[in-house]
């Protein structure tokens, strides 16, 4: 049907790394995306492109919205402003996430530091599907995603590998964890499934000063599956998950790793 409303995904931290992978695969499956970015308006443009040139059909749209996930106010104009500018929201993505600035030994670890990665990696995540939850519940819209509306948590690995380098890092993802259980518990009755990511050790920016040490852990077989992972791979679980791929799960936990969590002797 011509005029029939596109499904809309907001995915956080979307202008580069895994979270341009994710909206780029949601283009591919028909849905709309609000590209939110932080401050490299550019990559956000970039990350517009992919998805216009990997999209479906024309119903299709794909907005660059900057918020800063650290800021409540910028928070709440997030939501707004996507409600505005596409009218409804089907699937959240919560990828946005931070690194310490420096990684520091847990016996140096600053509170500055502490705060900073938790508001953004933990604090953000949780009030944004707060904000979010709270829209579908209230306005009620009608699925338009097969097996209905979706949140996704992307953790990590370091929710349970303890790298003493970078503790308030796996703490956040920890934390998150738990916050994927709980809106699952809160939601699964209300048509609302949600799940919890975790990838592993993945080529972006993120690990890009840190490439040489990987590539060699690579090469020793330290990950069963011998690579690094690529956005690619967790836009492709993503995809699935929103589709609606796994109806009779919610608060699970998906591992995009190669394995790297598997115990072995
Ligand atoms: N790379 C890995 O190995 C790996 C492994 C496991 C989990 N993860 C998780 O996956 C997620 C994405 O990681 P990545 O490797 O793709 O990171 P990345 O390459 O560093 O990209 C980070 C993205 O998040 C955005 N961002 C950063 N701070 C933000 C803020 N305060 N508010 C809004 N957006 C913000 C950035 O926007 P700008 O472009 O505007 O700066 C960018 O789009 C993170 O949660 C990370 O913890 C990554």
């Amino acid at each position: 049907m011509i005029n029939e409303p596109s499904p809309v995904a907001l995915v956080t931290g979307a202008s580069r790394g895994l979270g341009r992978g994710i909206a780029t695969r949601l283009a591919s499956l028909g849905i709309s995306v609000a590209v939110n970015f932080v401050s490299n308006a550019s990559a956000a443009d970039e990350t517009v492109a992919h998805c216009k040139r990997h999209q479906v059909n024309d119903r299709q749209r794909f907005i660059p919205i900057k918020a800063d996930m650290g800021v409540r106010e910028d928070r709440a104009a997030l939501v707004e402003r996507t409600l505005s500018e596409f009218g409804r929201i089907d699937a959240f993505i919560s990828n946005a996430g931070i690194g310490p600035q420096v990684r520091a030994d847990i016996t140096q670890t600053s509170l500055a530091s502490f705060e900073e990665v938790l508001r953004v990696n933990l604090e953000a995540p949780f009030f944004l599907a707060q904000l979010i939850a709270n829209y579908w519940l209230k306005e009620k819209p009608a699925p338009l995603l097969p097996n209905g509306f979706t949140i996704i948590f992307n953790s990590s690995v370091s929710a349970d590998t303890a790298s003493i380098n970078r503790s308030e890092y796996c703490i956040s993802k920890a934390g998150l964890a738990m916050v994927s259980q709980l809106w699952a518990v809160r939601l699964a009755d209300e048509g609302i499934r949600v799940y919890e990511l975790r990838p592993g050790i993945m080529e972006t920016d993120m690990t890009s000063g840190v490439k040489a040490k990987y590539d060699k852990m690579f090469a020793e077989g330290f990950v069963p599956q011998r690579r690094w992972g690529q956005p690619e791979d967790v836009g492709r679980a993503v995809g699935a998950l929103v589709m609606g791929e796994f109806p009779y799960s919610t608060g699970e936990v998906i591992h995009i790793d190669g394995g790297f969590h598997l115990r072995r002797l």
